[in-house]
């Protein structure tokens, strides 16, 4: 059989800690420290723990050309098997089917290797960072202060105040007045349904194509309102639909093209997966709806193939639909938010995406304010609070 190291791959000497009854006893801290060999490739779950001799084995193997596995089995005997099963070394036998599919499939994906391994290592897994964040006491100002000392100016100055050229303030007008009152929403009525109408205003001006230029064959490009890096719209909408009228509740993909919802199968406790997609923050997963932001990687990667800045600008671009989609949700008198603190395992197994094929990077909802503040919202110039009209 022939073999080949996976695609990406990142060696990590890391130290660990764990706790030792027989430090303590000896009069220690009870915290033994090691150095061990992490192996991390983005196809995979998550980074293995390895023997130092696999990184002989692993730094001798080429991520292109096959070899022939014997000489490497007589020398590092079962070690070898290990690291197929793992998925690190490809084999080209039927038996090692998936892990190869798996790496080929990563392949075709051109990533940028050390943005593929970001983007694999920092995907949450069932993660209650809500209540992390509460129980270390850094849900508040003062606790962040308290524990981290002051934080790096708010404004930033590179010349003497006289030296600066004073600028006109902008007129009044309607966007103006649009963005002062684009505010994150942490208080949505519970109980209020989103008019069917509002949510399809929202996909539409914030998701929806809105003109397609054939620019070779097989090559359409959309226009969207929001820019995008190559005009390449990676980006995909997936919808948990909680209370909208006319609309059953459950997980949902908006069609870009033909302005339309397609359901997909949904979790049995809609409302207990909202809460994890969102990774605990209760004061969102309680919106009508909640809208995943997940590129399809490859859309824009196939034009800027394994380039060091494709991913970041696939980031933007999620920034860019977000801000849109604040405007536009704020425009009707809705709420809205976006937060990257999500559990992106979770809500790709959801949803049936594939990890590093299409990536939740964010997740914004909107929908009806409530009428009291619960959670604290960050309106200094009242432009929000307290409630006039709901
Ligand atoms: C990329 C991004 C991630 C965010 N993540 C969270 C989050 O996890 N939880 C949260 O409550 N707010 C989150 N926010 C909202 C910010 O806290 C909010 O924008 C900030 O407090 C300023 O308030 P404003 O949006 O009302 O002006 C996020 C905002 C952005 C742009």
């Amino acid at each position: 059989m022939r073999v080949r190291r996976c695609a990406v791959l990142w060696l990590e000497p890391k130290e660990t800690a764990r706790f030792e009854l027989e430090n303590l006893l000896a009069g220690g801290t009870g915290v033994a420290s090691a150095m061990r060999w992490f192996a991390h490739a983005p196809q995979l779950d998550a980074p293995l723990s390895i023997e130092a001799a696999d990184v002989e084995l692993l730094g001798s193997l080429s991520p292109n050309d096959w070899v022939d596995a014997a000489p490497l089995r007589e020398r590092h005997g079962a070690r070898l098997r290990d690291l197929m099963k793992a998925g690190l070394v490809i084999g080209r036998g039927k038996a090692w089917d998936p892990q190869r599919l798996a790496d080929e499939r990563f392949r075709e994906q051109h990533w940028f290797g050390p943005a593929a391994l970001l983007h694999a290592d920092s995907r949450w897994c069932g993660l209650d960072a809500a209540r992390e964040v509460a129980e270390e006491g850094m849900d508040t100002a003062e606790g962040m202060r308290t524990r981290y000392g002051a934080p790096p100016s708010e404004l930033h100055a590179r010349a003497q105040a006289a030296q600066r050229l004073p600028l006109p303030a902008p007129d009044a007008s309607p966007l103006e007045d649009l963005l002062d009152r684009r505010s994150t929403c942490r208080n949505f009525d519970a109980s209020a349904f989103l008019p069917q109408a509002a949510l399809a205003a929202v996909l539409a001006r914030t998701f929806g194509a809105r003109g397609n230029v054939h620019a070779a064959d097989s090559f359409d490009v959309l226009k969207k309102t929001s820019p995008s890096g190559g005009a390449l719209h990676p980006t995909e909408a997936y919808l948990i639909v909680q209370r909208v009228e006319g609309v059953a509740p459950g997980l949902y993909h908006y069609h870009a093209g033909d302005h339309a919802l397609e359901a997909l199968p949904s979790p049995e406790d809609l409302a207990a997966f909202a809460r994890l997609a969102v990774a605990g923050q209760h004061w969102f997963s309680d919106a009508p709806v909640l809208v995943v932001l997940a590129p399809r990687f490859v859309r824009n990667f196939w034009k800027y193939r394994n380039h060091a800045k494709a991913y970041r600008v696939v980031i933007l671009d999620v920034g860019h639909l977000s801000q849109t989609l604040y405007l536009t949700a704020t425009e009707l008198g809705l709420g809205a938010f976006i937060t990257a603190a999500i559990n992106e395992t979770d809500i790709e197994q959801a949803f049936g995406l594939i990890n590093c094929v299409d990536g939740p990077l964010a997740v914004c909802g909107f929908g009806a304010r409530a009428e009291r503040m619960a959670t604290s919202e960050f309106d200094p110039n009242n432009k929000v609070w307290p409630r006039k009209s709901v």
